[in-house]
């Protein structure tokens, strides 16, 4: 499956599919126990209905939006996600310069292959860190000082995973990380021998934001063990307003989905929250963020900057939570699936996404992406 043969989510899908050995391809596609979150995720949108406005004499459609202090020349970002040098060996590298060409956000994760540093040094457009909270919190300080050096702008602190999901086609094919040949994994491995080819040519497979902090060495271990043996579960609002205090600037708590927490992030001094359930891979049977958008919106809206993500497959998808009362929205598998193409595959895909919006809103019949309100959705 060629690029120019992808004109939609299930494209990119499919192409992932092609080229990544099967417990990659599963670890990105795959969430928590039944999945009924994930599709949960992606049918919320299609509960909710657009109504568009005609004859408005529409010119030229205006996609850019702010949000967190950062100007993004789409209402779309990068969310952050894990080991991007398996999906390509260019990992992250591509996906922030896809981002940087597009003109939006893209986040690094403390799981990422690149070092937030080189990335900064590389790409002007906005980048998040997104922090996952260890046990030692001494680790945590020097982490947070380092991304503050680095000149990172928007910090994002993971607040859904203080243990692992219980993500079973991740325990089903053995995927670990690093990276473990076990004699099953082997044969799906050998079945992409571009994968594996490319895999073992390119730079040594690192985790640089945990380099110096944390003992990696300690063998292969699921993503889920990494979660619940290294992640703090005992982090609590007064670690998090500890954070926000020392940080200094926009942040944000990503995984919040009660109103309550909502207002509490408020409270802390936040300046953000992203309504996420993790893309569907940790609490299966979590509401959709979607769904929560529009109370926590009609609550806080006016005190924070709220963002959501997961299910977005569509450019419709992003102008229901627009006019829902999100700031933005992030994508995860959409440039993942793509990423296996690359940083051209990211740049198709990103683009694919933003001729939508384009054509949706002038369907919708907006100029700009701040006229959009629940007065277009139907119930
Ligand atoms: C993620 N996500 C994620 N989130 C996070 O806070 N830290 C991380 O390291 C990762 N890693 C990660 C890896 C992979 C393979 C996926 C698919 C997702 C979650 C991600 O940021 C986002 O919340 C979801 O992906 C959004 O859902 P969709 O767009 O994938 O449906
Ligand atoms: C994931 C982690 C690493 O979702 O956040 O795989």
């Amino acid at each position: 499956m060629r690029l120019k043969h992808c004109h939609n989510f299930e494209d990119y899908r499919a192409l992932a599919r092609r080229r990544l050995p099967a417990p990659v391809f599963h670890y990105i596609d795959g969430g928590a126990e039944d999945e009924v979150t994930c599709r949960k995720n992606v049918e919320s949108f299609e509960n909710v209905d657009l109504v568009p406005n005609v004859l408005r004499g529409l010119g030229d459609v205006d996609m850019s939006v702010q949000v967190m202090g950062q100007k993004l020349s789409v209402p779309f970002y990068c969310s952050p996600t894990a080991l991007q040098r398996l999906f390509h060996p260019d990992g992250e590298y591509a996906v922030g310069a896809a981002a940087s060409a597009a003109g939006t956000m893209f986040g690094v994760s403390s799981l990422g292959t690149v070092s937030l540093e080189d990335l900064r040094r590389k790409h002007k457009t906005p980048q998040s860190y997104q922090f996952y909270f260890h046990k030692d919190r001494g680790v945590n300080r020097a982490m947070m000082e380092r991304a503050k050096t680095a000149g990172i702008d928007v910090m994002m602190l993971t607040v859904d995973s203080i243990t692992g999901g219980n993500r079973e086609r991740d325990v089903r094919t053995g995927f670990t990380i690093p990276l473990r040949l076990t004699l099953g994994g082997m044969a799906s491995f050998a079945l992409k021998p571009r994968w594996v080819f490319d895999y073992l040519r390119h730079e040594k497979f690192r985790f640089p934001q945990l380099e110096g902090h944390i003992d990696m060495s300690g063998g292969a271990v699921s993503v889920g063990n990494y979660l619940t043996e290294m992640l703090d579960p005992a982090m609590s609002w007064d670690d998090a307003a500890e954070m926000v205090a020392q940080w200094d600037g926009q942040f944000c708590l990503k995984g919040v989905m009660s109103l309550a927490d909502a207002r509490r992030a408020v409270d802390i001094g936040c300046t953000g929250i992203i309504l996420s359930n993790h893309g569907g891979r940790q609490l299966d049977g979590s509401r959709a963020a979607f769904e929560q958008l529009g109370e926590v919106a009609d609550a806080v809206g006016d005190d924070i900057d709220i963002m959501m993500d997961g299910g977005i497959r569509r450019g419709t998808h992003i102008l229901k939570a627009l006019a829902m009362g999100a700031k933005a929205v992030g994508i995860g598998r959409y440039y993942l699936f793509a990423l296996a193409a690359g940083q051209k595959g990211v740049e198709h895909a990103l683009n694919t996404l933003k001729s939508e919006v384009e054509r949706d809103m002038k369907l919708m019949g907006c100029t700009s992406l701040s006229q959009l309100s629940k007065t277009n959705l139907a119930f």
